[in-house]
């Protein structure tokens, strides 16, 4: 959808049930500056809240079973609040946080929802936390159940590793609910302790137009090599309690085998880049683009979750002028890249490495510049 916002989901809403809805709530996607699969491993993170938002209005229904809509591909959905059922759909999200709220002992009746996105789906920005996060800011307003937007974060978290079935780490969540405007959002994921770190930068988010799915097997198959890692790991040093807390120097000196040698000194790595680039922005108020470079390598050689469309792009963009660094950004495997520099470099570079993408690879590259933004918000209710 081109345009979501506040008027076109209340506009939706009226149009699907009649009437206006009680409240109406916005979560937007997210693009991550660093710290690459390093959540689950308890390592820390630097989302930015983006551009694009998800919007939630809900009223109560006087229907029996709740129903949903969404704007932009006029999808609808129909559940019982109280005992959801997953369908593999887009609504699993709504039907999920109801349901984890009714859990709670919220009183949560049965809904009208109206729901528009200008999110990209399959994009690796975050569309699924954006809708659990709206949705659970949504109904805490609606149903007067004080939730601060941590534990909104944490529940829509549950909704999408326990209902939906994804096992994510927490950043997704996190940055959609607490992200602060003109602000990245440094997350220690260990201890989900947070910080706002001021950036002021644009940054160029390049779609290379292959999805992936976190439902696919990779992902949980690297989960998977980094928990046996911990486990090895642990053997010489019963003390480490997760991935990320270890030292590049104890995994070296390890002898795991392969490839989980490069599985843990990736983790181990990436979460002390994430250090060194809330530094380079506390000292100098610009991305330092080597360490992002760096990122992009490891996640490229030792995590093993690059492309060949995402490795081209880093290429490429990196051969235009005023272009300082650049990486993969989110899982991998497909998905979205992102470049920094100066605003006049990157909307240069936007539509020149685009062209070339579609010559290289035959495919349409989406390209958005964007700043940090505010996450989830109430706008009526
Ligand atoms: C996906 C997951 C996140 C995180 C990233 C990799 O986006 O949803 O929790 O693990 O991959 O950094």
């Amino acid at each position: 959808m081109d345009r979501a916002d506040s008027a076109s989901a209340i506009a939706l809403f009226t149009r699907s049930f009649g009437g206006v809805p009680a409240v109406v709530a916005s979560a937007p996607g997210r693009v991550n500056i660093i710290g690459e699969h390093t959540d689950y491993n308890g390592g820390e993170v630097l989302p930015i809240a983006i551009e694009r938002r998800t919007w939630v209005a809900l009223g109560p229904s006087m229907r029996h079973m709740s129903r949903a809509v969404s704007g932009s591909e006029q999808l609808e959905g129909q559940f019982d609040p109280r005992v959801p059922t997953r369908s593999g759909q887009w609504w699993d999200y709504v039907s999920g946080v109801s349901a984890r709220f009714a859990a709670r002992g919220a009183m949560v009746p049965a809904l009208d929802i109206a729901v528009v996105s200008d999110v990209p789906v399959a994009a690796g920005l975050s569309s699924s936390a954006a809708i659990a996060v709206a949705m659970g800011a949504a109904l805490a307003s609606l149903s007067g159940f004080e939730l601060s937007m941590r534990e909104i974060a944490l529940l829509a978290h549950d909704v999408e590793t326990n209902f939906v079935g994804v096992s994510c780490g927490i950043m997704d969540q996190f940055a959609s609910a607490l992200a602060r405007r003109r602000h990245a959002l440094h997350l220690l994921c260990d201890s989900s302790v947070t910080h706002q770190t001021p950036l002021e930068e644009s940054i160029l988010i390049f779609d290379t137009a292959v999805s992936r799915s976190l439902r696919g097997s990779a992902f949980n198959d690297r989960r998977r090599q980094c928990n046996e890692a911990l486990a090895l790991l642990r053997r010489q040093h019963p003390n480490l309690d997760a991935l990320a807390h270890a030292t590049p120097d104890m995994v070296r000196r390890a002898g795991l085998p392969t490839p989980l040698d490069r599985r843990a000194l990736h983790v181990v790595e990436e979460t002390r880049r994430v250090r060194q680039v809330v530094q380079a922005l506390e000292q100098t108020a610009e991305l330092p683009g080597d360490v992002l470079l760096a990122s992009h390598a490891s996640l490229r050689d030792l995590y093993e979750c690059s492309s060949a469309e995402l490795d081209w792009f880093v290429e490429r963009v990196m051969g235009s002028a005023g272009v300082r660094g650049a990486r993969l950004t989110g899982a991998g495997w497909g998905g979205c890249a992102i470049a920094v520099g100066s605003r006049a470099a990157l909307d240069a570079a936007a539509p020149a490495v685009s062209a070339d993408y579609t010559q290289a690879f035959g495919r349409t590259a989406r390209t958005w510049i964007t700043t940090a933004q505010d996450g989830a918000a109430i706008h009526l209710g």
